[in-house]
């Protein structure tokens, strides 16, 4: 057993699970510093969809701002996420019987009034995103400020606060998702999980 077995095992079952507490408060309130000095100093970019020449920017759909970290050069406020993204991974692929071996991840800011209409995170022309997860960064998120992340389950819309150490992870695959408006800026920690895909040859 680790820390992560029910969620692994949930995440078989149902296809998404929470994990309250993904991280210490502290280990949390380094990456919301850090999320927030980069937005200070202008370091995010319009996030967009598709990927590579397929990437557009579109703020009808999206209107978000991402920054991508680089998992080779950590900073001391990540090192803690990425230990904990790692002993993730392999209790997903334990339980899962999955092949992940690489993450991706980016900090994500809304301002008030933005959103990310419902989607899901599979790209059309690539397979290897497998288990989207985001962590919140906001302490003191209030359920009046909005923002949910609004997930469409099999049966229900499932409504998940964005309150600092929630992380939610779910099926890239499967489940539709969509990101409601605030009324205050919104820190979150996006990553997926991935395979390798087999390329046609
Ligand atoms: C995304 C996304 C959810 C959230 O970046 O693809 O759906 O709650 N984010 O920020
Ligand atoms: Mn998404």
């Amino acid at each position: 057993m680790s820390r992560f077995t029910s969620a692994a095992s949930e995440l078989a079952e149902q296809g998404w699970t929470i994990i309250n507490d993904f991280l210490s408060s502290q280990a949390v309130f380094a990456l919301f510093n850090e999320a927030q000095q980069l937005w200070d100093t202008g370091h995010y970019k319009n996030a967009g969809i598709g990927r590579g020449s397929e990437y557009t920017v579109r703020e009808d759909v999206r209107n978000d701002h991402i920054f991508w970290l680089n998992e080779q050069t950590p900073t001391d406020a990540q090192v803690r996420y990425w230990e904990v993204i790692e002993q993730l991974q392999l209790e997903l692929n334990r339980e899962l019987f999955l092949s992940l071996d690489s993450f991706e991840a980016h900090y994500a800011v809304y301002p008030p009034g933005a959103f990310y209409l419902k989607h899901t995170d599979r790209f059309t022309d690539s397979d290897e995103r497998l288990i989207s997860s985001t962590l919140y960064l906001n302490p003191d998120w209030d359920i009046k400020y909005g923002g949910q992340l609004r997930l469409y389950t099999a049966e229900e819309c499932v409504d998940v606060l964005p309150m600092a150490g929630t992380c939610v992870l779910f099926r890239s695959d499967i489940f539709f998702h969509e990101v409601r408006p605030a009324t205050q800026l919104r820190f979150s920690l996006t990553g997926w999980f991935r395979r390798r895909s087999l390329r046609v040859i």
